[in-house]
């Protein structure tokens, strides 16, 4: 069994340096996959309201602690969706997600988006704080939201964001972003960290990949890791899953790291968070 390193976050609480997303999992098919996931060592899942599946996590979660594993080794993150922003409406959005994870607690609950044009992400963020501090989520943080949005939010935030999950991959590497992140002691999590597997046929990453031995995903999500990003891929076969997680036992050169690095171009395979309302 492969097991991700756990990384602390800016609160003490610890996640998974490397997670499985379940964006455009099937509802039927969800915890039949994240409970293959957790057999395998997974240990931290990323759903969210609009993912349609939060009840098939929260079986598989119930499933595998049922079997043995402590509650506390895993990691759930869910997320308000944008249609839910504003203080009362975030908190009624939680207690739904709650519902249908069926949890006690949750470990992460996210922003999905800024929705700048809405204009409500600072009170959506003071409901998440409540829920923080009543003891019903263990972290909380933003997702998709760019310099201008985190600062602005940090101007009346009395909790600084634990994370902000961002579009992030070889293509689109977020430089800006990671540096403010660094500065701000938020955490950098990669979502589509495989571009949605367009740039897996990248002749460099094909190079490094023969190079070690390793399959080119492999090679991205080693470069995200020993980058320092939170990841988390997502993958439908257990091959797959167990191969994404095999990336802590080798090491990129700080030449092929380079190589990567010459890479970026700004090619996104989402939306631009500034056109999401
Ligand atoms: N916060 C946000 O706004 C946001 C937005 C998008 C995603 N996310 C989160 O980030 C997670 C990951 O992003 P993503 O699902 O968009 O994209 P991704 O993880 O970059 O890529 C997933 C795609 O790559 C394929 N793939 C995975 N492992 C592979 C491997 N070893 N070899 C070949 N192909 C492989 C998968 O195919 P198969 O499934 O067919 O195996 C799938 O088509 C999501 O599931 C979600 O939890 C968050």
């Amino acid at each position: 069994m492969h097991l991700a390193p756990k990384v602390p976050l800016n609160n003490g609480v610890t996640i998974d340096a490397l997670g499985y997303g379940v964006y455009k999992v099937p509802a039927a098919d969800c915890a039949d996959l994240v409970s293959t996931a957790l057999d395998i060592g997974y240990r931290t899942v990323d759903t969210a309201a609009l993912y349609g599946n939060e009840e098939g996590v929260g079986q598989a979660v119930k499933g595998a602690v049922a079997a043995g594993t402590p509650r506390e080794d895993l990691f759930v993150t869910s997320k308000v969706w944008n249609d839910r922003h504003g203080y009362d409406s975030t908190l009624a959005a939680f207690d739904e997600s709650m519902g249908r994870l069926g949890l006690d607690y949750l470990d992460m609950f996210l922003i999905h988006w800024p929705c700048p044009e809405q204009g409500k992400y600072i009170p959506t963020y003071r409901a998440l704080e409540t829920l923080y501090r009543e003891g019903r989520v263990r972290a909380i943080g933003v997702s998709n939201f760019e310099p201008e949005h985190l600062h602005r939010l940090l101007d009346t935030a009395e909790v600084v964001p634990a994370v902000n999950q961002v579009e992030l991959h070889p293509w689109l590497q977020q430089r800006e972003l990671r540096a403010l992140h660094a500065q701000l002691g938020i955490a950098t999590q990669a979502w589509s960290p495989l571009a949605r597997g367009q740039l897996l046929d990248d002749p460099v990453l094909a190079g490094l990949a023969a190079a070690h031995g390793r399959s080119t995903a492999q090679v991205v999500l080693r470069w995200h890791v020993q980058s320092g990003h939170l990841v988390i891929p997502k993958a439908s076969s257990r091959e797959r899953m167990s191969a994404n997680l095999d990336v802590f036992g080798f090491a990129l050169t700080d030449a092929d790291m380079a190589a990567v690095a010459a890479m970026d171009s700004g090619r996104r395979s989402g939306s631009n968070p500034n056109n999401v309302n």
